[in-house]
């Protein structure tokens, strides 16, 4: 999970976006969701802007920031010791800063500065613009936090600096927040309300990806399928539904179709989608066009009814299985991934068995799966006792991942023989005469490199496999 932004920045990410005028140093470390490392960019530029360079050695850096992830206790505990690091290095260099941002900034606020002494600065997810003011006070001898969240904050006027990447895929964020308030769910408390970006900042920030050579951009939303912008503005800024029904709006599938067409060399993907807001609209732009993969990460978090109610999850089990039927009608050979929770409060092993009956119907591609895990001040920890037993969540953990990886090898498998087109991202971690990239489907592939080059649309003839990764040989440019 834990991820260095800077590291192997491939000098190239580095030295195009290092600013020579600037002389100050950050040091940036990101965990949790891809909404997260999104958000660092967009920290990074706003801190470029303010004379900071980022670096991948953390003891060189004048400003060490984490951004935070609050979304299970274990994120949590994984950060505070990595505070713990940071404290040393301080104790060293007492003018090194620290900053926390994101979720746990949030979810803690100023309750950070009392627990984690070293804390100079506590940032939730909407302040960051205000992050060269915090540092001003912060200079003067203050202890600094904003964690005030916005209804109408998007980013959308900062174009991101692109940490770590491998200037071949990127993530674009098109909305923030989330209205759905699933029980279990800390994310409408550290994030706020939902608020979508304005379409053509999303396209300007699409296309200059295009220019600057990227080959994938994956749009992102904590419910990318509830996207929705008014004509004129932002809901706020009509007097009434009647006015805003009048405005020309675009939702989801117009903003997929918008971005397939404006960068059709480019392939597309989106997460997450939401089993109680995808619309079939939605499913007919992915078939339609070649470049938007047919991928869907569809998280359903149980296969019960009854703990789906309990989760807040607007959808019953039948329901989700009749849009995967829908899915299948309209694409069929889409891949669909999942996320899971396992042990939920009152989860019964009936519960439990229609999870497994779930994922044998689905045969999902892959899946994330967690035990649950109570967040304060969400409505299931204050409603429900977190009452299924550690070594009861532990072995349905266990059957869940068994199921999943045995339907992992199942679709892996039924690639071998055929000839699949994939995007080099970069050299394989196994072998560095191998490259390695993903198809559209989402598998990664690793194949001889011969004199293919990253960001290459290669073909591939599948030869093995094991669960997770195909083998292969390429064939030719795609
Ligand atoms: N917006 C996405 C998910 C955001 S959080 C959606 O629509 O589902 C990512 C995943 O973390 C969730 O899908 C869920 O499976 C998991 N998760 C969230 N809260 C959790 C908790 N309290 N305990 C365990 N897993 C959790
Ligand atoms: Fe969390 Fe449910 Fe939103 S899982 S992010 S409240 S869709």
């Amino acid at each position: 999970m834990k991820k260095v932004l800077d590291e192997n920045t491939q000098g190239n990410t580095l030295t195009l976006e290092a600013r020579e005028s600037n002389s100050k140093k950050l040091y940036l470390e990101s965990y949790g969701c891809a909404m997260n490392f999104s958000d660092s960019e967009i920290v990074a530029s706003i801190l470029a802007d303010d004379g900071y360079n980022t670096t991948n050695i953390m003891e060189e850096a004048d400003l060490v920031l984490v951004n935070t992830c609050s979304i299970r206790d274990k994120a949590e505990q994984t950060i505070r010791k990595r505070l713990e690091k940071f404290n040393a290095v301080k104790r060293i260099n007492p003018k090194m800063k620290v900053g926390v941002l994101g979720c746990m900034a949030e979810r803690l606020k100023e309750k950070f500065l009392e627990e984690e002494k070293i804390v100079d600065l506590v940032v939730g997810p909407d302040a960051y613009k205000d992050i060269p003011n915090l540092l001003k006070e912060v200079e003067e001898g203050r202890d600094a936090v904003n964690v005030i969240l916005s209804k109408e904050e998007t980013y959308g006027d900062i174009s991101p600096v692109r940490l770590g990447g491998n200037g071949i895929t990127a993530y674009v964020s098109i909305t923030r927040g989330c209205d759905n308030m699933c029980t279990f769910c800390v994310v409408p408390f550290t994030r706020g309300r939902e608020r979508s970006r304005d379409p053509h900042s999303i396209l300007n920030e699409v296309n200059d990806l295009g220019e600057k050579g990227y080959k994938e951009i994956t749009l992102l939303g904590q419910n990318v399928d509830s996207y929705l912008w008014y004509g004129g503005g932002l809901k706020k800024d009509f007097k009434n539904a009647s006015a805003m029904q009048q405005a020309t709006a675009t939702d989801f599938s117009q903003l997929l179709a918008m971005v397939a067409e404006a960068q059709p060399q480019m392939r597309i993907r989106f997460s997450t989608s939401n089993p109680q807001d995808m619309g079939e609209d939605v499913l007919h732009v992915v078939a339609k066009y070649e470049n938007v993969c047919n991928h869907i990460h569809l998280p359903v978090q149980s296969g019960s009814t009854r703990i789906l109610k309990e989760m807040n999850r607007q959808h019953t089990r039948e329901e989700y299985m009749k849009l995967i039927d829908r899915i299948w009608d309209i694409i069929p050979d889409c891949s669909i991934s999942q996320d899971m929770i396992i042990g939920f409060p009152t989860e019964t092993e009936e519960d439990h068995q229609e999870t497994l009956s779930l994922m044998e119907y689905v045969k999902y591609s892959f899946g994330y799966m967690y035990k649950y895990s109570e967040r304060p001040g969400t409505s299931a920890a204050r409603k429900l006792e977190d009452d299924v037993p550690e070594e009861t969540k532990s072995r349905r953990l266990t059957e869940i991942v068994n199921q999943q990886q045995k339907h992992s090898a199942i679709r892996t498998a039924s690639f071998l023989g055929k000839t699949v087109k994939v995007l080099i991202e970069k050299e394989s971690k196994k072998d560095k005469d191998e490259w390695s990239g993903r198809t559209e489907h989402n598998n990664v592939v690793v194949f001889p490199k011969e004199d293919y080059k990253a960001g290459d649309f290669v073909l591939v003839k599948i030869n093995d496999c094991t669960t997770a990764t195909l083998i292969g040989e390429a064939v030719g440019y795609s």
